[in-house]
């Protein structure tokens, strides 16, 4: 079975959003394939979702009231087949703890999925307004449907 992992900084907004989606995207498709969430910081470890986040994933008709939050851990390379980073800055954190080729090559920028070779980073939203959330759901939306679709074909 298929092992996803999504990263931001906080674990609060942007990964447990992605991580909705995706779940949501392989459930209608009947895929069975794990993904998870974590943040390369502690900072709101143990803490639900900001309350926009969940605000816009039940927009989308996503339930994310599950999730705690997560730190990324050195021993997520040997659980999970691909780790997507959210910007440029978790990416580059995550790839420190690389230990060998085989960490390193399971890490992208989740907008290189749609946006190839872009390095395009999905905006943090913590200090937006309502607008940000709604425009990273849409960022993470387009991505995780070639993820769900990639995954489906093969
Ligand atoms: P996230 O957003 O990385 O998308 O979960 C943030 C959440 C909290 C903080 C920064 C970004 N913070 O500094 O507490």
């Amino acid at each position: 079975m298929m092992k996803i992992l999504m990263v931001c900084l906080g674990n609060i907004c942007r990964s447990p959003l992605a991580e909705g989606i995706l779940r949501d995207k392989f459930k209608k498709r009947k895929i069975a394939a794990e993904v998870d969430s974590s943040g390369t910081s502690n900072f709101h470890f143990g803490e639900r979702p900001d309350p926009r986040t969940i605000e816009v994933a039940d927009k989308h008709n996503i339930d994310i009231r599950s999730h705690r939050g997560n730190h990324f851990t050195v021993g997520d390379f040997d659980k999970y087949d691909k780790i997507y980073a959210m910007d440029l800055s978790n990416f580059r954190n995550v790839l420190k703890l690389a230990r060998s080729e085989n960490d390193r090559s399971k890490v992208e920028m989740i907008l290189n999925v749609s946006n190839p070779g872009m390095n395009m980073e999905v905006p943090d939203p913590y200090y937006s307004g309502n607008d940000g959330f709604e425009l990273v759901y849409r960022m993470l939306d387009q991505a995780c449907e070639i993820i769900a679709n990639s995954v489906e074909t093969k």
